[in-house]
């Protein structure tokens, strides 16, 4: 693993062992801002920076970055009063792609800050598999009955838990490859 990596999943085991997470705004654009910057502060000299180039990945083309400052205040709006909803925010936050690079590692965390205050649950993220997971994702932009059903199946009440954040954020950083799955599996 690369310092750079190793020293922001660090900040994010950080970010909850600080209880700094639960000081952060939820569902919002600064709420993503916010928890962007504290994982990649002094490592991403974009930390926290909405993007001002265009961003793709396998093919698809995320939000254009002269209309994100149109976009990212509606998407905030977004209800996130049920799983459902949540998700569908999820997703469209996904297709905006607000940051150069920490998109997804971001993202999760954002989301279970959702899934939290409202349904007083989080994702398992250790049983979601890498690949469904992925998979899932780039299927999203049409339809998002793939990813709702794969995370709504891994939903758990453990929401203090601290081997089920850890190992969450663990399997985080491992969809994106700056964990290789055996390093997964070895007890620290
Ligand atoms: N083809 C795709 N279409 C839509 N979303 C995708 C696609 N490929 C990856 N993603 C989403 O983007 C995330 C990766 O974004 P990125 O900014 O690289 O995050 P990180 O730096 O944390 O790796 C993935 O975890 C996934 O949720
Ligand atoms: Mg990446």
């Amino acid at each position: 693993m690369k310092n750079i990596d190793k020293k922001s999943l660090e900040k994010a085991y950080k970010l909850f062992d600080s209880g700094t997470i639960d000081t952060i705004e939820v569902g919002t654009l600064k709420g993503l801002q916010d928890i962007h910057s504290y994982i990649f502060e002094g490592l991403y000299d974009f930390a926290g920076k909405v993007r001002e180039v265009n961003i793709s990945k396998g093919g698809f083309r995320f939000a254009n970055s002269l209309y994100l400052k149109e976009i990212l205040p509606k998407i905030e709006q977004m209800p996130q009063d049920s799983f459902k909803a949540i998700i569908a925010k999820y997703v469209e936050m996904n297709i905006a792609h607000p940051f150069l690079e920490g998109n997804g590692r971001t993202m999760r965390i954002w989301l279970d800050t959702m899934l939290k205050s409202e349904l007083k649950q989080v994702v398992d993220w250790q049983f979601v598999p890498k690949e469904l997971y992925l998979q899932a994702m780039e299927r999203s932009p049409i339809n998002d009955l793939e990813i709702r059903t794969l995370l709504f199946e891994n939903l758990t009440h453990k929401i203090d838990d601290r081997e089920v954040i850890f190992k969450g954020i663990e399997q985080s950083y491992y969809y994106e490859g700056y964990i290789k799955e055996e390093s997964l599996r070895l007890e620290k």
